[in-house]
C-alpha cells in the first residue's frame, strides 16, 4: 500500500435478508470506528435503502447499474434512480456480469460512463479467466478491458471511482492471487493508466479481488499497488470484513 487510502470494499453478491442485514450492519457500526481505510458495502438494490438508513454517506454501493438513463428497460435501474436514493457507490462490469448477463467491455464502459453522469463513483472491475491466464493471455485481456474505459470515462473519471482486478480464477474458489502475482498486474495496470495521463495515476486507486481472507489481506494489501480489495465471500461475515478492514488501515 502506498499513501492512498485504502478501500475495501463488500460485495455481498446475491446474498441477504432484511434480518441478516441488520445484525451484520449492527455489528459492523459497532466496531468501524477505529478503521482509517474507507469501507464500502454493496448490497442487491432491494436493501440499498437499509444500508442507507444505517450507515455513513460514502458507504453505499449497488452492484450494477443499467447502461440507459431511462425508458422501456423492464427490470434496469438506473444511476439516477440509485444516485436518487442514496447510493454512492456502484460496481461495474463484475465479471459474474459480463458472464451471466454478456456484458460486453463497451457495455461496462457506458455504465462507468452513466454512474458518472449520474454522480455515484464507478469501481471498475477488470480480470481474466484461467484458461486465458494458462496462454498466456492475462496482460491483453486485462490491457483491452481497461483501455475500453479509459476511452469512454477517461483516466478523470476512473479517478472519480476506482479500479478493481478480479482474476475470474480467484473468485470463490479459494484459489488467491500470490500477493507477487497481482502485484505485477496491479503495476501493469497502473503503467497503462498512467500513459494516459502522467502523474494522476499515482492517485488512482487498484482493489485487489478474489478469496480475499483475514488470513491472506494483509500480505496483499502490504503490495505497493494494492490499494485495498473487493471481498465477496469473506464480506459475509461482519468480522471477517472487519479483519480485512483493519488489515487495511495499517
Ligand atoms: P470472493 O471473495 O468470494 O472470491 O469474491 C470476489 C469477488 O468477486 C468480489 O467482487
Amino acid at each position: 500500500m502506498s499513501e492512498r487510502r485504502a478501500l475495501v470494499a463488500a460485495n455481498w453478491k446475491m446474498h441477504g435478508s432484511r434480518a441478516s442485514n441488520a445484525a451484520w450492519l449492527s455489528e459492523f457500526i459497532a466496531a468501524r470506528d477505529g478503521l482509517t481505510c474507507e469501507a464500502v458495502v454493496c448490497a442487491p438494490y432491494v436493501y440499498l435503502q437499509q444500508l442507507r438508513d444505517q450507515l455513513t454517506v460514502g458507504q453505499v454501493g449497488a452492484q450494477d447499474v443499467a447502461a440507459n438513463t431511462a425508458g422501456a428497460f423492464t427490470g434496469d435501474v438506473s444511476a439516477e434512480m440509485l444516485r436518487d436514493c442514496g447510493c454512492d457507490w456502484v460496481i461495474v462490469g463484475h465479471s459474474e456480469r459480463r458472464q451471466w448477463h454478456h456484458e460486453t467491455d463497451q457495455i461496462v464502459a457506458l455504465k462507468a460512463e452513466r454512474a458518472l453522469q449520474a454522480g455515484l463513483r464507478p469501481l471498475v472491475c477488470v480480470g481474466e479467466t484461467l484458461q486465458q491466464r494458462e496462454a498466456g493471455e492475462t496482460m491483453a485481456v486485462l490491457s483491452a478491458q481497461l483501455a475500453a474505459i479509459l476511452h469512454r470515462i477517461g483516466v478523470e473519471g476512473l479517478l472519480r471511482g476506482g479500479l478493481a482486478y478480479e482474476p475470474v480464477w480467484a473468485i470463490g474458489t479459494g484459489r488467491t492471487a500470490t500477493a507477487q502475482q497481482a502485484q505485477e498486474v496491479h503495476a501493469a495496470l497502473r503503467a497503462q493508466v498512467q500513459q494516459g495521463a502522467s502523474g494522476s495515476a499515482n492517485a488512482l486507486r487498484i482493489v485487489y479481488g478474489g478469496s480475499v481472507k483475514p488470513a491472506n489481506a494483509r500480505e496483499l494489501f502490504a503490495q505497493p499497488d494494492i490499494d485495498g480489495g473487493l471481498i465477496g465471500g469473506a464480506s459475509l461475515v461482519a468480522g471477517d470484513f472487519l479483519a480485512i478492514c483493519a488489515a487495511a488501515s495499517v
